[in-house]
């Protein structure tokens, strides 16, 4: 287990991501798959109001309700550590006091719960002062109805002055991060986000661990990419002769280990400075021990310096 930052939360060092809930898992499905996680020794899920808005059909919340769901029939609340986020779906869109007030309220109707562990900003939303966000957050965790406080998609510059508003208001700062970062996506977290995390101390939780399915090692061509329709706009970007090399030495590591690449792809990103749990989601159970054995693999110095070097080109 893991704490987040300067926090007391204690997390299984791998997060499972909640946007595949009620989009590529229905609810029986995403309740599979949760009830293999916690079988598994995980407890940190990761959700958002706006999981899964973008399938057809949908409204928004299907990802909360479904594991608000799952924990009111599993009767397991105080065992789960619930991160969830706001900003992004109407009407509690961008971070002004209302939409924090109204989206936190909505999300936990939806989660079924009275207290959400991880509450993040989504992402930043400079029309807003960030001084209205501070307070507005800060009045949900004097409420009790928020642990702890999380910034995604923010950059380092802004992380600063969320932090320099907290303590001018005199009040708990952000503990944890989620950027986007993996193998083959590392410049903006190492080129600017890095030094700013260990400079706070916040506990970062990196999304898109597998680059949306790419390294699991299963899209060997554009063609194995095109004939996924969820999946294939995530890795398109990927599937070059700079991908395929992080891939191939990925294959190499992971038969001297014994384990699939994903578990390798995963036990990188934990190794890096500040992180604490990779986020990565699973469709189906099937998917899961890869992920969950990824959280007590250590690679030796040797092998995360060969994989530093195959995704050089990804640092810059
Ligand atoms: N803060 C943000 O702005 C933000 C943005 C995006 C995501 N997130 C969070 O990060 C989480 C992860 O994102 P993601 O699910 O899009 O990407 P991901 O974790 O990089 O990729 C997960 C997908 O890879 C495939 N997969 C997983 N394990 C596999 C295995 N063992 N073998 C083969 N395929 C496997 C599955 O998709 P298929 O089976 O469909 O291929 C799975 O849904 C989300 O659920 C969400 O919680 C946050």
């Amino acid at each position: 287990m893991a704490h987040v930052g300067t926090s007391a939360l204690d997390v299984f060092p791998l997060s499972l991501g909640g946007n595949t809930f009620g989009w590529t898992s229905d609810a029986p499905e995403s309740m599979a798959v949760l009830d293999a996680f916690v079988a598994g020794g995980g407890n940190f899920v990761d959700s958002a109001d706006v999981y899964s808005v973008w399938k057809p059909g949908n409204v928004g919340g299907e990802s909360e309700r479904i594991l608000g769901d799952w924990m009111r029939t599993r009767g397991n609340r105080a065992d789960v550590v619930v991160a969830t986020k706001v900003s992004k779906l109407s009407p509690f869109t961008g971070l002004s006091a209302a939409s924090i007030s109204g989206g936190a309220e909505a999300s936990l109707k939806r989660l079924g719960t009275d207290y959400i562990d991880l509450y993040y900003a989504h992402a930043d939303d400079p029309a807003t002062p960030i001084a209205e966000s501070v307070a507005a957050f800060n009045d949900l965790v004097v409420a009790g109805k928020v642990r702890h406080l999380g910034l995604s998609n923010y950059s380092g510059a802004r992380i600063r002055e969320w932090m320099a508003e907290a303590d001018a208001q005199g009040v708990a700062r952000p503990v944890a991060l989620q950027p986007h970062y993996n193998l083959v996506f590392r410049h903006e977290y190492e080129s600017a986000l890095m030094v700013t995390v260990l400079e706070f101390g916040l506990g970062v939780v990196p999304y898109y661990g597998l680059a949306s399915g790419f390294l699991t090692g299963k899209y060997r061509s554009v063609t194995d990419a095109a004939s996924d329709a969820a999946r294939s706009g995530g890795v398109a970007d990927y599937l070059t002769p700079e991908g395929f090399g992080v891939i191939a030495v990925l294959d190499e590591i992971a038969a001297t280990h014994n384990v699939t690449v994903a578990s390798i792809a995963l036990a990188w990103l934990r190794s890096r400075p500040g992180v604490v749990a990779p986020i990565a989601s699973a469709r189906v159970i099937e998917q899961l021990p890869a992920l969950l054995a990824s959280a007590t693999l250590e690679l030796t110095v040797a092998e995360i310096a060969l994989l530093d070097a195959a995704s050089a080109t990804f640092s810059e």
